[in-house]
């Protein structure tokens, strides 16, 4: 039924902004002592070749994790030095790779496995046969018992029973790969809920930025829900901006599989108070780095309840 494969993707654009957030919020719901359970409802296969297969028969990475990390690498040979998300987020992939050329990298539970506490709590929500396999596997290899559990089901459904927490707090990822028209829907419908079972949890929700009404809706629909709920949130895109070669509308209208999305956005509910400030700092640096011909740009609105 499903055909999107994370592999084809891992480290492209649109990674470097959502797991960027992701190390952001961590590392700050990490700095207090209590409990913290991440909950990824679309976990993917965990961990990824970049010199494998489907890495390179896609070459997503090369137009992102790997263009970043050079331009830092081209900054701090001058004596610059990239924002200090940059600085984290590629901190983290750099420590998954012992040496360069970097050759792994690493999804969202991979991110969440590295920044966990002993006391915090990963759930991973996936229902791709081939990659709930692999991500089994690697979970299992990781040796750290019920501290992280694999669920083969709807992350959209299954995200109920988690909320809230026992400890009353939480981070949810939700990640879709939108292949499927009502996944919009579904990830307002998730959120709605959610936020009536555990609504100070931290919410961060991937969306793309395509030729498609359900896309531009979402993105609109996420601020009303958040405002709705009286939540502060923050909204960041990231546009790579399109090569001489791409542009018609008819190329970017096919989601996110199309090798030609140029831009996606994350939505944060109830996000740290610093995290807008991090990403205004870092996302001019980082569309600096991944920019194409023209078009490029960025965006960090944000909501007070
Ligand atoms: C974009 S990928 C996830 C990438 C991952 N979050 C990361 O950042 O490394 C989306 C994944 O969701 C899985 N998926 C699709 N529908 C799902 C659902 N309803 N519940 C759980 N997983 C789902 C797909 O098989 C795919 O592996």
């Amino acid at each position: 039924m499903f055909s999107y494969r994370h592999a084809f993707h891992a480290g492209n654009h649109a990674d470097v902004l959502k797991h960027m957030t992701l190390v952001a919020l961590l590392h700050y719901l990490g700095q207090k002592d209590t409990a913290l359970t991440v909950v990824d409802t679309h976990a993917g296969a965990g961990v990824y070749r970049l010199d494998q297969d489907h890495a390179r028969t896609s070459g997503e990475s090369d137009d992102g994790i790997f263009r970043l990390q050079a331009a830092a690498a081209q900054a701090q040979s001058v004596g610059a030095t990239p924002p200090d998300l940059v600085q984290a987020y590629l901190g983290q992939v750099a420590a998954f790779n012992p040496g360069l050329p970097w050759r792994t990298y690493p999804g969202s539970p991979w991110i969440s496995q590295a920044l966990l506490r002993p006391q915090d709590k990963l759930k991973l929500f996936e229902v791709h046969p081939t990659d709930t396999k692999v991500l089994e596997k690697q979970v299992a290899e990781l040796g750290r018992g019920k501290q992280i559990e694999v669920l083969r089901r709807n992350g959209f459904e299954g995200l109920k029973a988690l909320l809230p927490p026992p400890s009353r707090r939480g981070l949810v990822l939700i990640d879709p790969s939108y292949e499927l028209k009502t996944d919009y829907q579904a990830v307002l419908d998730c959120l709605e809920d959610a936020l009536k079972r555990f609504p100070t949890g931290t919410y961060a929700v991937w969306y793309p930025v395509i030729a498609r009404p359900e896309a531009h809706a979402l993105a609109r629909k996420l601020k009303t829900l958040s405002q709705r709920h009286q939540r502060n949130w923050v909204q960041a895109e990231l546009n790579v901006g399109l090569t001489p070669t791409e542009g018609t509308s008819t190329q970017v209208a096919q989601g996110r599989t199309a090798t030609s999305m140029r831009a996606s956005g994350m939505h944060i509910i109830n996000p740290p108070f610093t995290l807008g400030a991090q990403l205004r700092e870092a996302l001019p640096w980082v569309t600096n780095a991944l920019k194409a011909s023209t078009g490029s740009g960025w965006t960090v609105e944000h909501g007070n309840a």
